[in-house]
């Protein structure tokens, strides 16, 4: 049942990948039948991270109140409704409007998916489990990218947005089947509901009382602790708090997005002039950050996250350096260098950086507090997310590509010496073994 539970949340994930690749496809095409200005299209194409953000905002409280399931079912109902508008709209700014309210649905589900897979998964796996998300992410752009070859000959960019509704509806009718995550129950007092949620997740022969008993004592252990924002920064739960929003700091000025939305136009100034050549190689962009996620999820309860954080910055900071001095000296390093770059640039980060921070936000906050937590990791993902979105196209106009690849290369070496200073290895220690750790008020990167 969790395989299943599993692969019905990452739909949620599939939807954030397909939104964000969509508009990469989609936009030159609305062009064509809606002429606009580039504050309008950058604008529209932030909307999804605003709207993301703006959900970000209060996710974590909603779904402690109603549940992690039913949150989740909203938030499918109101993608399914919102990619049917902006597939039907007659005005751009019906498409803005559209696009935020779909990016809010992504928002809400980007908190809570990897959250209730967390709090459903057994131990061992978890990582991996969680890790299935951001697999399901990069496969939603994936698809979204050759959606853009399919219909990008025809121009039917209604067809693109039409298509992301599918997912929802399916998403929809999976949560039906679903039980409630145990961790939610037990919080909210429906201990026999719990009771059945555990033995439906682990099947003929588990011990429920046993992990009913964990959860209970890990609860015992906060009762009477306040659980609002603030409380994230208490200095026994900072440490927490620092890990999963510095995470996603890193992971988006990594420079991530830059890539993802801005491929063909990277691949257009190492020399590949031709349209067709560039949707290709961006094609190929999508399928190795899908292959190599692949292998990051096989690779992350195995090696630890801590060893593959830092595998990953090293691997980042290295591919944007060389596409830097590719791109400074053209004449000197042929143009074949920046795609090799490029690739080894998503393979870095899709073995490390893609997954990781949604494992470890999912991991490191002590229950109480979990839905605060990373609704507040969240915001630190949107809100860096739409930063970089909106101004690469000004870093690249400006100071140019190689000055903007050579930030992202620091940053990624700054995230090394985060992971080593800050990051705890939480690989094969229970949720709640990591929640007595950090409440010790010891190191949480001495875990
Ligand atoms: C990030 C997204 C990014 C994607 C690329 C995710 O983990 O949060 O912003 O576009 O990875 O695969």
């Amino acid at each position: 049942m969790v395989y299943f539970l599993t692969a019905v949340a990452a739909i949620a994930g599939f939807l954030f990948g397909y939104d964000e690749g969509v508009i990469a496809v989609a936009l030159p095409l609305i062009e064509k039948d809606f002429p606009m200005t580039p504050f309008v299209s950058g604008f529209m194409t932030a909307a999804v991270p605003l709207g993301a953000l703006f959900a970000a905002c209060f996710a974590g409280r909603v779904t402690d109140r109603f549940g992690r399931r039913r949150v989740l079912m909203v938030a499918a109902a109101v993608f399914a409704a919102a990619a049917l508008i902006a597939a039907a709209m007659t005005a751009i700014w019906i498409l803005v409007v559209a696009r935020f309210v779909l990016g809010f649905a992504i928002g809400l589900a980007a908190v809570v998916a990897p959250l209730y897979i967390s709090e459903s998964a057994p131990r061992a796996i978890r990582g991996a489990l969680v890790a299935t998300y951001q697999l399901a992410i990069t496969f939603g752009i994936l698809v979204s990218y050759l959606a853009g070859l399919a219909f990008g000959s025809g121009g039917s960019w209604r067809m693109m947005f039409a298509l992301g509704a599918v997912p929802a509806g399916l998403f929809l009718v999976g949560l039906a089947f679903l039980p409630e995550s145990p961790r939610w129950l037990v919080l909210r007092g429906f201990s026999d509901a719990a009771k059945a949620s555990i033995r439906r997740l682990r099947g003929a022969g588990a011990d429920v009382d046993r992990e009913l008993g964990e959860i209970r004592s890990s609860l015992a252990a906060s009762t009477g602790k306040k659980a609002g924002y603030a409380a994230l920064l208490a200095p026994l739960v900072r440490p927490a708090l620092i890990v999963a929003m510095g995470l996603y700091f890193l992971q988006q000025l990594s420079g991530i997005n830059a890539v993802i939305y801005y491929a063909p136009e990277i691949f257009g100034k190492a020399g590949f002039d031709s349209g067709s050549t560039q949707r290709l190689a961006t094609v190929g962009v999508g399928s190795v950050n899908f292959l190599a996620t692949m292998l990051g999820m096989y690779l992350i309860d195995r090696l630890g996250r801590r060893p593959l954080l830092v595998l990953g910055f090293c691997g980042t900071a290295f591919a944007m350096l060389l596409i830097a001095v590719a791109v400074a000296n053209p004449n000197l390093v042929p143009s074949w260098v920046v795609v090799a770059a490029l690739l080894l640039y998503i393979a870095s980060f899709a073995i490390s950086l893609g997954p990781l921070p949604h494992v470890m936000m999912s991991e490191v906050f002590p229950l109480h507090m979990r839905g605060a937590g990373m609704s507040m990791a969240s915001i630190s993902n949107w809100g860096f997310n739409f930063l970089v979105v909106l101004t690469f196209p000004l870093l690249l106009a400006g100071p140019g590509l190689a000055f903007t690849f050579t930030i992202f290369a620091v940053v990624c070496l700054c995230g090394v010496a985060f992971t080593l200073l800050r990051v705890p290895e939480t690989a094969n220690h229970s949720l709640e073994a990591i929640e007595s750790h950090l409440m010790s008020g010891r190191p949480l990167a001495k875990l």
